[in-house]
């Protein structure tokens, strides 16, 4: 932690007002005003009436709420005995949604498509669930899964949840020591992998990085591998490895599997968070309170109703996909979209000719796809009926405000409304958003607290600073869907989220709220930057670069400055067709000074062909920083970057430039 304010220097000031819908869960801002004071005001009452109206409780609890964030504990509708499959699925076959399609998954072809109705699903899941239990696993066992976006990873999580058994799932675009760490830190014994991943018309082997982790995973027994790539041949491990299909075909699994009978505060699954700094942390999340969560969000903030169909393009390998690819759309009994490949292959349209396909009605991205779609030009976004469309959604980084503007015009045809969601993998679902039919949108800020939610912005010493001013981002009361520790590092969970400012969740997040008590998010606070003793947020900076036409991607740090403290150091990726001249190294430099003020301007401009992303398109600032500082002998983890490529350039330019 440091200790000053966070300075704002955006002067981003445009509002557009959100269409109206009468059948909308939250119709207006009045509406959205009455009810935030009330689930404030009365907390538990407000969670006790939607726990009841969007779930269904084998027993129902005892205690809405017991929390103290001081040990930290937190423990939602305790006594309450439910199972998370059985909302997801067995309810569905009872109401009216039995030949509902639950899922619709299109492959990388576009004539690769599986709808696995709620029935099927339901079938599929007993199946899998009774292959688990015949290689011992039980209630508390955990299972890992690295798997690629097909619809057996869907099957693979319900059917862990129908027997109580936590899965922990490893993205597939992970390495094997990424893989390696993450499946000894949560300790299971039978492992869920496939044999290669389809991506952008070539076969990614997903085999060898399994076999290469579990040389050192002493802990697991057996290993189930999907056929995950037709036509790739993977090398099985005799006596360990069983294919997944002769598994579900065997005769002893067929017949129906009972839901495991689960307390809510069981944990359900285990998610590593990704590692943007440090060490992963297994973070987990447990029953009832997480799944009343993720049915609430998805239903307001999407306004998710029965005919929709709701496609979330993130990978269900992050928290995102957990939330509102699986457990939120299909509490609700929702129709979901899974995808599995590339919003680039085999053309920068491929996301608008899926939305055309399926009449898509809630679309839900991220701003580094939205940026990366952008730079291709609108014509890709132009011969496609996009009519369907009713709610967009982003997630992940704050939008810069140019990228949000080509999404409501391009995307949103000037008049859908953008829900900008605010969360972490720690909170379960989105906590800061604007709701579709109520809240006036700001391009590039986070909008207002969700219902239940009491956030705040303080300073160092735990104090509400005022309107405009940068702080430290926290929440002051528990909500259902926050996690409930580190798996295995109760000191760690205590240390990272609850000792910061005693009392309260600290989100590592720094943000101001300006004067209609909208936030916006300034980057993540160990990001600061200290210029002459004005902490700067990324964000700010990065939104000004990338409204230069030239510019497609930008990534601000700070480097060691005599004078300063620190200057800034930027790096920056053109558009295709720009020339790297010093002329426009000058140019930018004018544009920061001018958009957001000279303090903000950078010391140095490299350009740069591409950026150290996580695999979940998060910049990883941590490597950029090093760079900058000419330190480049030790980066730290590189395990979970999408393209470890880049470095060894960002390394040779910057020894161009210095
Ligand atoms: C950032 C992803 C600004 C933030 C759900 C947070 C955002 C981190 C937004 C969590 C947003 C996510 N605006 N920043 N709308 N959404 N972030 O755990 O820094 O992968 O702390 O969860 O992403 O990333 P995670």
């Amino acid at each position: 932690m440091t200790d000053e304010k966070i300075e704002s220097l955006s002067k981003e000031s445009r509002l557009f007002l959100p269409p109206t819908n009468p059948t909308a869960a939250v119709g207006s801002q009045e509406e959205y005003e009455r009810i935030y004071r009330r689930s404030i005001d009365d907390m538990e009452g407000f969670w006790a009436e939607r726990a009841d109206e969007l779930l269904s409780w084998e027993k129902k609890w005892d205690n809405v709420l017991e929390w103290d964030f001081d040990v930290p504990e937190i423990k939602w509708f305790s006594g309450g005995k439910l199972n998370v499959a059985y909302n997801c699925l067995d309810r569905h076959l009872e109401n009216g949604r039995r030949n509902k399609a639950a899922l619709i998954w299109q492959g990388e072809q576009d004539q690769d498509v599986k709808v696995y109705t709620y029935q099927m699903l339901h079938d599929e899941v007993c199946r899998f669930a009774n292959v688990l239990k015949k290689k011992g696993i039980k209630k508390g066992d955990r299972v890992s899964i690295y798997l690629p976006m097909i619809p057996e990873l869907a099957v693979a999580m319900l059917a862990c949840a129908r027997i109580g058994a936590p899965h922990s799932i490893v993205f597939a675009g992970f390495s094997a020591n990424a893989l390696r760490d993450r499946i000894n830190d949560c300790g299971s014994k039978v492992h869920i992998t496939g044999t290669a991943v389809n991506r952008a018309g070539r076969q990614i082997p997903l085999k060898p990085n399994t076999d290469e982790a579990l040389k050192e995973c002493p802990g697991v027994e057996q290993v189930v591998v999907v056929d995950s790539a037709p036509g790739y041949q993977a090398d099985m491990v005799e006596g360990r490895d069983v294919w997944w299909h002769e598994e579900m075909a065997e005769d002893d699994v067929h017949g129906g599997c009972p839901c495991e009978s689960m307390e809510s505060e069981d944990p359900l699954f285990i998610l590593y968070t990704s590692g943007s700094t440090g060490k992963p942390k297994g973070v987990f999340h447990t029953q009832a309170g997480y799944l009343t969560y993720t049915a609430h969000t998805c239903q307001w903030v999407f306004d998710l109703k029965d005919d929709d169909v709701h496609w979330c393009t993130a990978d269900i390998g992050w928290v995102t996909g957990h939330s509102y690819i699986v457990y939120g759309p299909l509490a609700l009994g929702a129709t979901s979209l899974m995808f599995e490949g590339v919003p680039t292959y085999p053309n920068p349209d491929r996301y608008w000719q899926i939305c055309q396909k399926f009449k898509v009605n809630i679309f839900y991205t991220a701003p580094t796809v939205i940026r990366a779609l952008m730079r291709e030009g609108d014509q890709w976004t132009q011969n496609h009926d996009l009519s369907n469309l009713r709610v967009l959604g982003t997630v992940g980084e704050p939008i810069n405000p140019e990228a949000w503007m080509w999404y409501y015009k391009q995307i949103g045809n000037s008049k859908l409304p953008i829900v900008d969601t605010w969360w972490q993998t720690e909170t379960g679902g989105h906590v800061i958003s604007g709701l579709p039919y109520a809240t006036p949108m700001k391009p590039g800020a986070a909008s207002t607290p969700l219902p239940g939610i009491d956030a705040a912005i303080i300073d160092k010493d735990g104090k509400e600073v005022g309107p405009d001013e940068g702080g430290f981002l926290v929440i002051r009361k528990p909500w259902p869907g926050m996690l409930r520790g580190v798996w295995g590092n109760q000191e760690r969970f205590k240390a990272t989220y609850f000792a910061g400012f005693p009392g309260t969740y600290e989100s590592g997040d720094g943000a101001r709220r300006d004067e209609d008590g909208y936030f916006w998010i300034m980057g993540r606070v160990d990001d600061v930057i200290n210029v002459s003793g004005h902490r700067l947020g990324t964000a700010e900076i990065e939104s000004a670069l990338v409204a230069h036409p030239a510019v497609s991607e930008a990534a601000v740090v700070g480097m060691p400055h005599e004078v300063k403290g620190q200057s800034i150091y930027a790096y920056v990726t053109l558009k295709g067709d720009e020339d790297e001249s010093d002329e426009l190294r000058k140019e930018l430099v004018t544009h920061v000074r001018k958009e957001i003020g000279p303090l903000a301007a950078p010391e140095i401009m490299q350009f740069a062909p591409g950026l150290p992303k996580t695999r979940s398109g998060k910049i990883m600032r941590r490597i950029l920083r090093k760079i900058a500082e000419g330190d480049t002998s030790n980066l730290g983890d590189t395990s979970t970057l999408a393209d470890p490529g880049v470095v060894q350039d960002l390394i040779e330019g910057n020894a161009d430039l210095t």
